[in-house]
């Protein structure tokens, strides 16, 4: 059993317009698919390398069952993989991943938005909403995320939403084809007094709709 799973989050109203978060559905494979090949040059420097090239895992037949796999994980209480909406279109997607209970409650935050979308708030709305989903319902006590030190659109969502950074983690993952230094930030639930959306909202970068 997972808590906060299946939920929506938001609305939250940033620049670019209305930010609303749901969960991943089958649904969503022509606009995945359709996304996330014509943005390989603005994803793939980000992202972890993968076996097969581009075009072909991100082919509109590979989503059922990647969505399928998405779903089944989140039912066993593992991730939570969640679409980000602007305005009600799918844009991108945000998921916290490696969910550990026990004494750690601990998952990490992973997150992208389709270019044409970029530069006005919207992954730093569904960053917080998730934030703050992560540190109600779901029950977690620390949220963390690695970030390439040349990735500065994500570092300042990162630094925006209240994220702390913890040190450099050489050689971290594999990443566009090579082992890449990684930026370790975190956040646990007792640095967020009021909630992470709160926070932004205070700080004027959204309002509540
Ligand atoms: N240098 C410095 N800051 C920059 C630059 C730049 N070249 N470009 C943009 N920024 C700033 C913006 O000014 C803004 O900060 P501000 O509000 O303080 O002005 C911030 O970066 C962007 O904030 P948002 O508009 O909320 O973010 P956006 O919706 O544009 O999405 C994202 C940012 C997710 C990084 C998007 O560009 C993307 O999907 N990139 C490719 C994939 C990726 O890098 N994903 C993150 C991987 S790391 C991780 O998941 C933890």
């Amino acid at each position: 059993v997972h808590p906060g799973w299946p939920e929506d989050l938001g609305p939250l109203r940033v620049p670019a317009g209305v930010v609303t978060v749901r969960p991943v559905k089958l649904r969503d494979a022509a606009v995945w698919s359709r996304l996330r090949i014509r943005d390989r040059e603005h994803l793939e420097p980000w992202e972890p390398t993968g076996e097969s090239p581009w075009d072909a895992r991100h082919h509109i037949t590979v989503w059922p069952s990647l969505c399928g796999n998405l779903r089944s994980e989140a039912r066993k209480g593992r991730i939570l993989p969640l679409v980000i909406e602007l305005d009600g279109k799918y844009c991108g997607q945000v998921t916290i991943g490696n969910v550990v209970r026990g004494a750690l409650r601990s998952a990490w935050v992973g997150y992208w938005v389709a270019s044409h979308v970029t530069g006005g708030g919207v992954a730093t709305a569904a960053v917080a909403l998730t934030l703050d989903h992560a540190f109600s319902k779901v029950g977690l006590h620390r949220v963390e995320a690695t970030v390439r030190p040349e990735n500065a659109s994500s570092r300042a969502v990162l630094r925006n939403v209240g994220f702390r950074e913890e040190g450099l983690l050489k050689r971290y993952l594999d990443v566009d084809g090579q082992w890449r230094d990684h930026l370790l930030v975190g956040m646990t639930v007792e640095e967020v007094p009021t909630t992470v959306v709160d926070r932004l909202v205070r700080s004027g970068r959204a309002s509540w709709v």
